[in-house]
């Protein structure tokens, strides 16, 4: 090979390997371009083993022009690698990451615990009502037999809206509406909020939820109403053993507030119970007479049984939750131990 020749045939290699690297994906793996330049590295392997056939004095030349082909080869390589490992450094995915958690909502603790006893009373034959919390007077205080500046009514300051109309302290105005639109025999349950004066403390809650219960029908008697919360109490806490205390209410005669065996430590005392052995569970009593003929019913031929609780303190201590704010300042850290 002439000298001439042999720098002919190594700017040849050169620019065809310039002109194929053109025409090749820059998304294709390094050994698939080398792969697809073999013939082009054999042409160059074999330039180099002719440098032999080149007249010494030209050799020297040779030998430049045949690493500036090769090393122009590597270079090329090398840039093709180094920007495909970029690319690929972007688009990593790390399988071995845990899933992100898929966001759910979930029922609020004191809405389980309603949802759990208007079942049970399901169960029981007892239906679902609702009334306003935006109440009258009268609802709220006197068709309950609140007579006017009765002490009871301490208990039950609250917001008045105007002359008249309050939010309403109980549930129990509930009763009285629906006596009025419906004849005996009547069961039913009516869940919802109440408002007080009150601060907000470990225990105590400005606005809080109550459940009221109601059985008028002829015939009924207080072994009703100790039957049907004895039944409760017993399902819902799995308490052994529940009992009455005498109260006291306006719109209830006899009254009778029941406990439940601490269903935690079985009636020992514990932090639950207050060391009592008991949990205070719901105020009741006999639907008073005054109530019945506020609402239009004949007391002479209907009897009644009412009871109201508060699911919020119920859930308190089912759930072991030590402060009433936890269940009103709506922090998902904490709610989404419970919920469900
Ligand atoms: N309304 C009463 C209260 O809020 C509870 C109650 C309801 C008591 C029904 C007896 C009968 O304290």
């Amino acid at each position: 090979m002439t000298i001439q020749e042999y720098l002919d045939e190594a700017e040849a290699l050169e620019r065809e390997l310039g002109e194929r690297l053109a025409t090749i994906d820059p998304a294709t793996r390094i050994d698939a371009v080398k792969g697809q330049l073999r013939d082009w590295r054999a042409r160059l392997d074999q330039l180099q083993k002719s440098i032999t056939t080149v007249s010494p004095d030209g050799r020297r030349e040779a030998g430049i022009a045949l690493n500036r082909v090769r090393r122009g080869f590597d270079d090329a390589m090398a840039e093709r690698e180094s920007a495909g490992a970029g690319r690929l450094a972007q688009a990593a995915v790390d399988l071995t990451m845990p899933a992100r958690a898929r966001w759910q909502g979930g029922r609020h603790p004191v809405t389980l615990v309603i949802r759990e006893i208007q079942e049970m009373f399901r169960e029981l034959g007892f239906t679902v009502a609702l009334g306003p919390e935006a109440e009258t007077e009268w609802y709220n205080f006197g068709s309950l037999n609140f007579p006017s500046d009765h002490p009871a009514m301490d208990a039950h300051d609250t917001l008045y809206l105007g002359p008249g109309s309050l939010l309403r302290t109980h549930t129990s105005p509930v009763q009285v509406r629906t006596m009025q639109r419906w004849a005996p025999p009547i069961r039913i349950l009516a869940p919802g909020n109440v408002y007080r004066r009150d601060f907000f403390d470990p225990s105590h809650a400005p606005m809080f939820s109550q459940i009221e219960g109601l059985s008028v029908d002829e015939g009924v008697s207080f072994v009703d109403l100790k039957a049907t919360l004895t039944h409760f109490g017993r399902r819902f806490f799995g308490a052994a053993r529940t009992r009455f205390r005498p109260s006291f209410f306006p719109f209830t005669e006899p009254s009778a507030e029941m406990d439940a065996q601490c269903g935690v430590c079985g009636g020992a005392g514990c932090p639950t119970c207050k060391g009592t052995g008991w949990i205070e569970i719901l105020g009741s009593g006999m639907v008073h007479p005054a109530v019945l003929e506020a609402a239009g019913i004949d007391s002479e031929r209907y009897t009644g049984w009412a009871f109201g609780m508060g699911p919020g303190r119920i859930a308190m201590s089912r759930y072991g939750i030590p402060d009433i704010r936890l269940l009103y300042d709506s922090d998902v850290r904490f709610l989404e131990q419970i919920a469900r």
